[in-house]
């Protein structure tokens, strides 16, 4: 575990899915070991006892995390309150003389409040100016610290902002922007989720034994994991190898049907995988439940004690007698619309010891 020196954290999660945001932060501080404890959560906000610099890692690495950041006070939303509590913050413990500092107010909750944002972000600034004296410097460009205020419905958070998701970076690694395309590869952001699902941590041997394109491979990489993949059909192995050199990363590809892995030991800590199902990607004949089962059999041989495996599956291939019990307990699950005609469970194994 890591050192820890926890403070009351502020994240506010994307309002793409009900459950996963939460879910994948919680699973990225594991996997970074930073031990954290739940405070509480109002709409999109979740506030967390952590280490900020446990909470800073995770929402760099996060697909569904947005912004996190330390709170100074918690307030009801209104500028009289929220002044006074601005008068009893020292913030000398985030700023030095000449440092320059900005401001930020954003609501999560399209809900009416009447506080006036321009003119409130003005006012916190001048408090701050005045309350170091006049020896820092405002700049809301590129400020050393960046004060962030959360409005959500009737309360208000203020503190230093730590974190933002890597929005360039998912952008850059969308599937048609790589090399090698083809429909059925994963989008980043959830390829993202569901390595963090994994609790692969950077250096670990990571898995998907349905690699594809590599749209999983891609994202353990970038957090530095060592990718493995197996794919049945040579074409798309080559793909793959070529998606992830573009990216500059090193691959270990091997043609392998995933039912019979090619590898002996328990070295895989990790891993995530999006098997075929037949609609735009083949099975190669068989039947998608005899696969899915076929194969976690087989994984439950080479994944360590106490590793993770994440699977997306569409609903109507998800049964819970195709997981062997014996070799994994079902830790959770989440369930995803991708389109009309498609849901699909993001189902989180824990191989038993
Ligand atoms: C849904 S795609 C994976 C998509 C991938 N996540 C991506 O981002 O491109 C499933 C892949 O499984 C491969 N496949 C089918 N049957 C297989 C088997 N028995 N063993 C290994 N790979 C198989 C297919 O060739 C296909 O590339």
């Amino acid at each position: 575990m890591n050192p820890t020196k926890p403070q009351l954290c502020l994240f506010i999660l994307s309002g793409e899915h009900e459950t996963l945001p939460e879910a994948e932060l919680c699973a990225v501080l594991e996997a970074e070991d930073y031990a954290f404890t739940i405070h509480n959560r109002h709409h999109r906000i979740l506030l967390l006892r952590v280490d900020p610099e446990g909470a800073k890692i995770a929402t760099q690495r996060a697909g569904l995390v947005n912004h996190a950041n330390i709170v100074a006070f918690e307030s009801p939303a209104n500028e009289e309150t929220i002044l006074h509590f601005m008068k009893k913050t020292k913030f000398e413990q985030w700023l030095k003389p000449q440092s320059r500092f900005g401001v930020k107010i954003t609501r999560v909750k399209r809900e009416p409040n009447p506080i006036d944002v321009d003119e409130l972000q003005g006012k916190l600034g001048s408090q701050i100016w005045n309350a170091m004296n006049g020896s820092v410097e405002v700049d809301l460009v590129t400020p050393d610290v960046l004060f962030l205020g959360v409005i959500v419905g009737n309360l208000f958070f203020f503190g230093p902002h730590l974190a933002s998701r890597d929005r360039i970076g998912f952008f850059q690694r969308r599937s048609p922007l790589r090399p090698f395309f083809v429909p059925s590869a994963i989008n980043p952001k959830i390829a993202r989720v569901m390595v963090n699902l994994s609790r692969a941590a950077p250096s670990d041997r990571f898995l998907d034994p349905f690699c594809g394109t590599g749209g999983l491979l891609i994202e353990a990489a970038d957090i530095g994991c060592f990718p493995i993949g197996f794919d049945i059909d040579i074409s798309i192995l080559a793909g793959c190898r070529k998606n992830l050199n573009h990216y500059g990363f090193h691959f270990n590809g091997i043609i392998a049907d995933a039912r019979v892995p090619p590898i002996r030991s328990k070295k895989v800590k990790a891993i995530a995988t999006d098997p075929p199902y037949g609609r735009s990607s083949s099975t190669k004949g068989s039947a998608v439940v005899n696969l899915i089962e076929k194969t976690l059999t087989a994984i439950a041989e080479i994944i360590e004690p106490k590793g993770y495996l994440c699977l997306a599956l569409p609903l109507e291939y998800f049964k819970e007698e195709i997981i062997p019990t014996d070799s994994f307990e079902i830790v959770e699950m989440h369930t995803m619309r991708i389109h009309r005609s498609l849901q699909r469970h993001i189902v989180v194994l824990q191989k038993k010891e």
